[in-house]
């Protein structure tokens, strides 16, 4: 009799646990189709006999779902593995689903980290991409980061030995730049494949106009190396130094520059319509973003990115100063009168030249098209753009980012095309916004003594943009 109670216990347990299991599933794990999504068949539920023939003839199943929905453009509800449901769209929809992960949320991203990757990779294109052993360290995340990080530990160990009384700099210089030669080290390993392969090239005499003779910086320093300091040249090691110094030219100021443009653009979108402006001279003037539409004279005709390229150097340069110079002899006296030491460095004060109220309409505001304004102005017949002397690589007075005169930034060349690809891709694939709690704005950049650094773990929001067409 107990016995009995029992089992009669188990087997009622059994099938509480079975309808509770039902209830959940029913309530958390079912799909709720909407009421105006059809099955197959037009019945309410599927029978056994619909789900059997998926198992058995899908293929026949499959024919009469297509004829009868996906060929007419409708999406249907057929049965699937056990007793799964699967929604079959028509062909019709295919563009439409491409279309779809493009239009995914909003996305949150760290933009400093990200333009720094992104710029890394460009730098990279350009220092010794013209390879294809090269190339391939354009996708080397390691590669990058190591780069992007010795030129951090650059920045620490020049700080460090700059700022050291002249008899401790021997000491403080070499702890400040332990970890910077250490990563140099590191970094032989990724160049040395490069480096060997150049070598040969040269060394081997490939002629000059061999279509295989790679035309980037590495081979222009190479080149010049081998004529002019040959054991320098013949060294890995010293090789290596030089190509983080050129990484540190190529890679720091632009990503600083980049993430202080796009905050800007976001920051004034609303006042000016900036992103739209850019787009359609985007669209315009490169066309649809083809590697070939990126010529010197259509980057030269962006006038209105070049335009927020300037303002966004006027306001925000990493440096507050230009054109620093240290005087090596003694004898040099100033307009004024004054005697420079040697020794002594000199230089000019670049965000209040950039930021004179005499010269600038309200100079603290980010006017986007402040320069094209008045470059369109004085446009020639041809429609060309006049007041050349205000565009982003034009130096000056009022534009000392690049320092100005014998050994202004050559870079800025480079830095030109990148900006406008920056603007071109980004604002063309994606929007982009600012985070809710910013309010609108821009966070604020930061003074670190005098170097003037974007605000620190800023992010926007990205989103990709649905094409059209
Ligand atoms: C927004 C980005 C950049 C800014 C703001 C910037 C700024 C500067 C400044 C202020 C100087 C000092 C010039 C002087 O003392 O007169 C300089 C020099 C230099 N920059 Fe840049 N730079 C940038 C990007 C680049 C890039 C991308 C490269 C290389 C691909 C580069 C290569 C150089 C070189 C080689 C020098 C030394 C020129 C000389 O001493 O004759 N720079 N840069
Ligand atoms: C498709 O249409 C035919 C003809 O109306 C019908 O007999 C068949 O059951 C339909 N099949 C499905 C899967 O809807
Ligand atoms: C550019 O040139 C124009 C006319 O030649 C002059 O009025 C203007 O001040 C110059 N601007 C700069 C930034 O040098």
């Amino acid at each position: 009799m107990a016995e009995l109670a029992l089992r009669e216990y188990l087997w009622v347990g059994i099938g509480v646990l079975l309808i509770v299991a039902w209830a959940v599933q029913q309530l958390f794990f079912t799909i709720r189709y909407p009421s105006n999504l059809p099955r197959i068949g037009g019945e309410p539920r599927f029978s056994l006999r619909t789900r059997w023939r998926f198992h058995t003839d899908a293929r026949g199943l499959f024919k009469e779902v297509y004829d009868n929905y996906s060929k007419k453009g409708k999406t249907v509800l057929v049965p699937g593995y056990g007793f799964h449901d699967d929604i079959i769209l028509p062909a019709s929809a295919l563009r439409w689903l491409q279309r779809q992960p493009e239009r995914l949320a909003w996305k949150d991203i760290d933009l400093t980290p990200t333009i720094r990757m992104i710029v890394a990779q460009a730098a990279t294109r350009f220092t010794l991409g013209g390879s294809p052993t090269g190339r391939k360290l354009c996708y080397d995340k390691g590669y990058l980061k190591a780069c992007l990080d010795i030129s951090d530990a650059l920045v620490i160990s020049a700080g460090l030995s700059g700022a050291s009384p002249k008899l401790l700099r021997p000491i403080l210089g070499r702890l400040g730049s332990i970890s910077a030669k250490r990563q140099i080290r590191g970094l032989e390993k990724y160049f040395e494949p490069v480096y060997r392969e150049r070598i040969r090239m040269l060394e081997e005499g490939v002629a000059e106009s061999d279509a295989k003779m790679p035309e980037d910086h590495l081979q222009m320093m190479l080149r010049f190396g081998l004529s002019e300091r040959r054991d320098e040249a013949l060294s890995l090691h010293d090789m290596t130094k030089r190509l983080c110094i050129a990484n540190f030219g190529s890679m720091h100021q632009t990503s600083i520059q980049i993430v202080n443009m796009l905050l800007n653009i976001i920051d004034s979108d609303e006042e000016f319509d900036t992103v739209s402006v850019l787009r359609e001279e985007v669209a315009q003037i490169v066309g649809d973003n083809k590697a070939s539409g990126w010529t010197k004279a259509r980057v030269a005709a962006m006038t209105r990115a070049d335009s927020v390229a300037r303002e966004t150097l006027r306001l925000h340069s990493f440096t507050s100063r230009g054109v620093v110079r240290k005087v090596v002899s003694d004898g040099v006296v100033t307009e004024d009168g004054i005697a420079l030491p040697k020794g002594s460095s000199v230089s000019f004060i670049a965000y209040w030249l950039q930021t004179d109220g005499d010269v600038f309409e309200n100079p603290f505001k980010f006017d986007p098209f402040r320069f094209s304004r008045a470059r369109e102005a004085e446009m020639d017949e041809q429609g060309k753009p006049g007041l050349a002397n205000m565009s982003f690589v034009s130096t000056g007075t009022q534009n000392l980012a690049f320092s100005h005169g014998k050994h202004a930034c050559p870079g800025r060349f480079l830095v030109d095309f990148e900006l406008k690809m920056v603007i071109a891709y980004v604002l063309m694939n994606y929007d982009i916004e600012f985070l809710p709690e910013y309010n609108g704005k821009r966070p604020e950049n930061r003074w670190l003594a005098d170097a003037y650094f974007p605000p620190k773990d800023v992010k926007i929001r990205v989103r990709r943009k649905e094409r059209a067409g």
